[in-house]
């Protein structure tokens, strides 16, 4: 946070003498991106530098969920794509009109003199409908959109949903009117459910129908599809068997239930980078699943038990990013960019390569 820090110490002093201070060798590139696009491909930034490795032909908006990054922001501009902070704020915080204006006026602020072009909003909170909170973020949304385009010119404002729009996690928000309010929602089409909840076993985190099935409920709403990116996941999860039976499912020790984040109970994120340097030699190989449309493979751990890890890449992914044409959708972006192999590694390189190009089919 320290370059974050050094700018709200300028600005004690004068926000003129802030905003003067760019920090790229073209200043230029410090102006807000002001063209629109017919297709998003969406990042996260995470963490580290791997980021000049992303490939910058395809990506049209960064989402900054790591510490800022004044190199990353005159890049970015350089190759014409958006640079936008994250927005999260207690929904309880901003149900007062007063509070709230306050909260987006901060966000504005900082977005200026970081020289950002917009906000991603991810409020991952449960809101039951009608509540202060329901109606908070509806007006929420709308209040940061009309500020944001109208302080920065073309900046954009988009918001985070799950991978359907019924009460997933308890999220019963607006979702109409908040797609309608903001530029596009990002669709988190990961973390799902298991194909059936009373057998319990391991299953994809993002499986091809009950994917397509979340957008034609988005879009059987009303919500125009080009008000929809395709979130996919860069990463898988690693369940810890407790039996396999001869069918190869993973069955597991802790029955998860609907609303509560129902994999990380039972199992641990992992990245493709890390899935990639498993799969070799794991007990099985990389195996598929053709109901779910998922990689799949066993492996043993240092104490014997058997886990077996479910992922996307390329094929899973293909599939879906189909969709987006199909579909109509505004584009595709990841959870999240820096989840690859950016190593020098010629293997590495080739699937680091694969996975950015099936985005765009
Ligand atoms: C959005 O805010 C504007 C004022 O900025 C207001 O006129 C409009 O009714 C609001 N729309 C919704 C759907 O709340
Ligand atoms: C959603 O918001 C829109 C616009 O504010 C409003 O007309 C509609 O009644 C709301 N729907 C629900 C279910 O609250
Ligand atoms: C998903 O499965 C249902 C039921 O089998 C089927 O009707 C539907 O066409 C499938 N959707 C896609 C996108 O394949
Ligand atoms: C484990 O799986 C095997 C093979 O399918 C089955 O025969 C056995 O009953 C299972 N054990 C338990 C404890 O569920
Ligand atoms: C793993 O196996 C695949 C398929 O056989 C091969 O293309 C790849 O190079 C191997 N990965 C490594 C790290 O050796």
């Amino acid at each position: 946070m320290g370059g974050m820090g050094a700018v709200c110490l300028i600005l004690v002093i004068g926000a003129a003498v802030c905003l003067a201070a760019c920090p790229c060798s073209d200043p230029a590139l410090c102006d807000p991106i002001q063209h629109s696009r017919d297709s998003e491909v969406y990042v996260f930034h995470v963490r580290g530098k791997n980021w000049k490795r992303y490939d910058w032909s395809k990506v049209t908006t960064v989402a900054l969920f790591a510490p800022y990054d004044p190199e990353l922001m005159c890049f970015a501009h350089s190759k014409g794509a958006r640079f936008v902070l994250q927005g999260d704020v207690p929904l309880k915080e901003i149900v007062d009109p007063k509070q709230r204006s306050a909260w987006i006026a901060g966000m504005v602020n900082l977005a200026k003199t970081q020289y950002m072009d917009g906000i991603n909003l991810d409020i991952e909170q449960s809101v039951l409908p009608h509540t202060p909170e329901y109606y908070a973020l509806t007006d929420l949304v709308n209040e940061t959109t009309e500020t944001f385009h109208r302080e920065i010119p073309g900046s954009q404002v988009t918001f985070d949903v799950a991978w359907n729009p019924n009460c997933v996690a308890m999220r019963c928000y607006n979702y109409s009117a908040i797609a309608e309010l903001s530029d596009f929602l990002f669709v988190m089409s990961y973390d799902e459910p298991p194909p059936s909840w009373n057998k319990c076993i391991a299953g994809a985190n993002a499986a091809f129908n009950q994917t397509i099935t979340g957008y034609q409920q988005f879009i059987k709403m009303g919500i125009d599809p080009k008000k929809l990116v395709m979130g996919v996941p860069w990463y898988g999860y690693d369940y810890v068997c407790l039996n396999l039976t001869k069918g190869n499912q993973c069955e597991l020790g802790k029955c998860p239930f609907q609303w509560a984040s129902y994999s990380d109970a039972v199992s641990n994120q992992v990245g493709y980078k890390t899935i990639m340097n498993q799969v070799n030699s794991s007990l099985t190989g990389r195996l598929w699943d053709d109901v779910q449309k998922a990689a799949l493979f066993n492996y043993k751990d240092t104490e014997g038990k058997i886990h077996q890890v479910w992922y996307d890449d390329p094929e899973s992914i293909t599939l879906k990013a189909t969709y987006v044409k199909k579909l109509g959708l505004r584009g595709i972006g990841m959870w999240h960019g820096d989840l690859l192999d950016y190593s020098d590694d010629p293997v590495a390189q080739e699937q680091t390569k694969a996975m950015w190009k099936v985005l765009t089919p």
